[in-house]
């Protein structure tokens, strides 16, 4: 019931137009997104990595309604890439579609994409991009769009996909990519979506994750698995371990902010760890789905507020 609440508010462009000029929003945020200018990214990319783990920066934007925007969201992204690179930060980035202009012109987003595949493949030490996955409406054309960049002389291991356990298609999907050597992230998925297309009940989501973590698993591929949950974090280290996969071919995913312990108890298992970084003005969508995600945030977030 709440996840829905969050999740639709997340859509809601007049509170999210209120939220993201207030600044006691900004401080209600602040939990989950490292600031809003490029150098507190870097700066807390920088803190992460001193202890032991990897990064991967998102400029929080999404459903951008004009190419200028557009482009001054991959302008930033360049800039990211060369700041990574001087900095020699362990980090890659993160990036959606409609960040990039997908609303208005695939070809749009696709040239913008392209060249941020072209420099991460390009720059010392090489880097490389995430697009993330947003609702359905934009599975396909975000997976299109990840097998052509890959296909791209040059782009292989720099342009990875992201998978849903939520979504019904998902093992078709993961096969497709599997089959072109894709590096996948493998999540649950974040958007509210219909039980024509997508599991309802946990455990199916859950079981769903399990299964094509093990497909992920065998391949010999890097693939990322994003998840805080405990159970399933038991089930990828006990599969690993029994299939003989070592610890540095593949690695666990968290959010900033969100399970500081595990992450760290996890590295120092001698596992692999890569944090989810985002930070930037649009922080309000991005916010509402990790409310979605545990509403008991709120609660969390208010109390360290009123701490302060
Ligand atoms: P689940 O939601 O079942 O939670 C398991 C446990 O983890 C909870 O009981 C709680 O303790 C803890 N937890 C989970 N979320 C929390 C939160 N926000 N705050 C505090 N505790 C929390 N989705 C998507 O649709 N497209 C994408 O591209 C991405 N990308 C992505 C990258 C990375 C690195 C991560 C970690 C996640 C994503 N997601 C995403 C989000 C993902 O789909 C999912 O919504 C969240 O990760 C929550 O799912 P869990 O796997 O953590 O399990």
């Amino acid at each position: 019931m709440l996840r829905v609440l969050f999740t639709s508010l997340a859509a809601n462009r007049a509170l999210r137009a209120v939220a993201e000029r207030s600044s006691i929003g900004r401080r209600f945020s602040s939990r989950f997104v490292a600031g809003i200018q490029p150098d507190d990214v870097l700066r807390a990319a920088q803190l992460v990595n001193q202890s032991g783990l990897s990064v991967s920066i998102d400029d929080l934007g999404e459903n951008v309604a004009s190419t200028e925007e557009a482009r001054l969201s991959a302008q930033l992204y360049h800039q990211l890439l060369d700041e990574i690179a001087i900095r020699r930060l362990d980090a890659n980035i993160s990036l959606k579609l409609t960040h990039m202009g997908l609303d208005i012109e695939e070809k749009l987003a696709h040239e913008l994409v392209a060249s941020l595949v072209a420099k991460a493949a390009k720059i010392t030490p090489p880097s490389f991009v995430r697009v993330d996955m947003e609702g359905s409406a934009y599975t396909g054309r975000t997976l299109a769009l990840v097998h052509a960049l890959h296909h791209q002389p040059g782009n292989q291991g720099h342009v990875g996909a992201v998978i849903q356990s939520y979504l019904r298609r998902s093992e078709g999907d993961v096969a497709q990519l599997l089959s072109d050597g894709i590096r996948i992230r493998l999540c649950k998925g974040a958007y509210n979506e219909p039980a024509e297309i997508a599991f309802q009940q946990k455990s199916e989501v859950d079981a769903n994750y399990v299964k094509l973590m093990k497909l992920l698993l065998k391949t010999g591929t890097y693939h990322g698995l994003a998840t805080h949950d405990e159970n399933i974090i038991r089930e990828i280290k006990t599969f690993a371990l029994q299939e003989n996969i070592r610890p540095d071919a593949f690695e666990f995913q968290m959010l900033y902010g969100v399970r500081r312990d595990l992450q760290q108890s996890l590295v120092c298992e001698g596992w692999r760890m890569r944090v989810y970084i985002p930070f930037g003005a649009a922080w309000y969508p991005y916010l509402m789905r990790r409310l979605a995600e545990r509403p008991a945030n709120v609660l969390f977030i208010a109390k360290n507020l009123l701490r302060r």
